[in-house]
């Protein structure tokens, strides 16, 4: 199931005059965790447009239900028509993109991985997913998310 939370974020935004909107995501097997919040900048349009040549960032927001997580390595891939192509990140090292550090010991925290990238030139225009995983020590999946994309020249 998609997760459309508009309504709060819209008036968040106007209030606070920035971007903060949830962006629609949907779970694709987190185990011993849970997304609460997906965070893409920029997000004009739905899906939200990412536009080439200028930075793109995603914040998740995410609870574990264990306390015993030991992150590794985030693996990013986008899909386009079906197929999953790998996206190179610099720096895969989860524990480098949480503002909390690791270890993810704590039940009750919201934890915050964050990503941000230039969006090549490169890159045609057109509408993908991206699928986020976060391996543990292990490389097995603890946290799956994909999130509908698009990609534009900024108007
Ligand atoms: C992104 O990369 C393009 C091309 O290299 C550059 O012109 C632009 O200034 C970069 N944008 C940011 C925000 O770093
Ligand atoms: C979690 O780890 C941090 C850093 O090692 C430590 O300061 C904190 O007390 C730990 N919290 C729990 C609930 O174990
Ligand atoms: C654009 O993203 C890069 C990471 O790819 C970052 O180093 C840089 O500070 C960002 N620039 C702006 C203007 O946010
Ligand atoms: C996890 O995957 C990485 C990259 O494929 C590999 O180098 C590493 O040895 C693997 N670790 C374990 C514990 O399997
Ligand atoms: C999930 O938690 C259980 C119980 O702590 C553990 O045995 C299992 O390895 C964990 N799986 C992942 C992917 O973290």
């Amino acid at each position: 199931m998609w997760r459309f939370e508009l309504l709060i974020p819209i008036l968040t935004s106007v209030i606070l005059g920035v971007e903060v909107s949830n962006t629609p995501f949907r779970d694709c097997g987190s185990v011993n965790a849970s997304v609460e919040h997906v965070h893409v900048n920029p997000c004009h349009t739905s899906p939200c447009s990412l536009y080439k040549g200028n930075n793109a960032s995603i914040i998740i927001e995410f609870r574990v239900h264990t306390p015993n997580i030991m992150p590794g390595n985030a693996i990013v891939m986008g899909v386009v028509s079906g197929m999953e192509i790998p996206f190179p990140l610099k720096e895969p090292n989860i524990c480098k993109s949480i503002d909390q550090g690791c270890p993810l010991n704590s039940t009750e925290k919201i934890y915050a991985f964050k990503f941000e990238t230039n969006i090549s030139e490169d890159y045609p225009s057109l509408n993908f997913h991206v699928t986020w995983k976060l391996l543990n020590n292990l490389n097995a999946t603890f946290l799956c998310v994909q999130v509908p994309l698009a990609l534009t020249q900024k108007p």
